[in-house]
């Protein structure tokens, strides 16, 4: 335990080297994957666990990552509320919750009843992931969440949401409390389970104002990390497309910060001293091939110090992305003499 690399820098404690993952690492760029899914569903591989395990492990025979993520979607856990989706290929969901009467219809799970099969997973992924490999637990954060059940689907800017916040901030308070407290018994599941640590997507964190944010979304944050904390497992923020926030999110009770490529990662690591940062090279970027990768890759390492920090992308892996780019990026950051 002591001897995995992503929880070291989690600590902040001296590193040997950087630890590297990346964020959708077992996704669509695989070859394997892509022939996996020619067979089952996303939603038939998840919801298996030995498929499920076999499918977070892939990345790891093609790549020396220093963590495995489980297999599963941000959705998951959502059933056990008694909301029902599809992937086309972002979720959709089935009935949109505008109401009262619709956070009222959510049901309050017990903890075994959420994504059972996602906790088995994680229990697989630990007991096959190699020793000084870390296991990732994670869920959604629930204004995250929040955006799939109130728009429906994923849309640009989310203006359904916007407004269902703006009209009836008593309802969404409801909404993200329920969120909140399902998610935190999950993550702690994840966490018994055998997760080393676990991440927090708030992808959609950015669409709301520094006040806003405030006043309807934080509480609700910081009661899921707190919760969690409690545990003693080692929290992941991530938090895209947000730079008017970011501060307000390293105030949260988080060990680690994951930023986006907007971000000026050397900068927030001298602002927030008493935080790991995860990340940030554009995804993108590694369209651009090896030689793009391999430069942004040295220059992310000159510029922030070895010592809590986690190398990753900004976001995740665009399916698109070339192997030989990730090879690159392997490369530069096992190649980097660190004092
Ligand atoms: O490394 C991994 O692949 C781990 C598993 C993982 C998935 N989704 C599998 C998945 C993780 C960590 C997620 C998180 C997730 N899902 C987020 C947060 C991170 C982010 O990207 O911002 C969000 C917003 C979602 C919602 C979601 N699920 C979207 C937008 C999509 C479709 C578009 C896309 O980016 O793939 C999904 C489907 C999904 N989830 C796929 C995978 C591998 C694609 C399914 C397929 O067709 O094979």
């Amino acid at each position: 335990m002591s001897d995995r690399l992503l929880l070291k820098a989690l600590a902040r404690d001296h590193v040997p080297r950087r630890p590297l993952w990346i964020m959708r690492q077992a996704g669509r760029c695989l070859p394997e994957y892509r022939a996996m899914r020619e067979t089952h569903s996303f939603k038939a591989l998840s919801g298996r666990p030995n498929l499920a395990a076999d499918v977070s492990l892939l990345p790891l025979r093609r790549y020396p990552f220093d963590a495995a993520i489980v297999f599963a979607d941000i959705m998951s856990p959502l059933p056990a509320l008694g909301v029902q989706f599809d992937f086309a290929p972002g979720p959709v969901v089935a009935e949109p919750i505008r109401s009262q009467a619709g956070v009222d219809a959510l049901h309050d799970p017990d903890i075994e009843c959420l994504a059972p099969e996602v906790i088995e997973t994680v229990a697989r992924v630990r007991e096959a992931a190699p020793g000084d490999v870390a296991v990732l637990g994670f869920c959604g954060a629930p204004w995250t969440l929040a955006a799939y059940l109130v728009e429906g689907r994923g849309v640009k800017d989310f203006p359904t949401l916007r407004a269902f916040a703006a009209a009836k901030p008593a309802v969404l308070d409801g909404l993200l409390a329920k969120l909140s407290s399902a998610m935190a018994d999950y993550l702690i599941a994840q966490a018994n389970a055998g997760a080393d640590a676990v991440q927090v997507f708030d992808s959609w964190a950015g669409l709301l104002s520094l006040a806003d944010w405030e006043r309807l979304i934080r509480p609700h944050l910081q009661n899921l990390l707190d919760t969690v904390g409690e545990t003693g497992v080692p929290r992941i923020l991530f938090v895209q497309n947000a730079p008017h926030l970011l501060d307000a999110y390293a105030k949260l009770p988080a060990e680690a910060i994951s930023v986006d490529w907007r971000t000026d990662i050397a900068e927030a690591r001298r602002r927030w001293p008493d935080r790991a940062v995860q990340g940030n090279i554009d995804p993108a970027v590694l369209l651009g091939g090896e030689d793009a990768t391999r430069r942004a890759a040295r220059d992310l390492l000159a510029r922030i110090e070895p010592r809590g920090h986690i190398v990753n992308l900004g976001h995740g892996l665009l399916p698109e992305t070339p192997l030989t780019s990730i090879d690159a990026l392997v490369e530069a950051v096992h190649n980097e003499v660190v004092p």
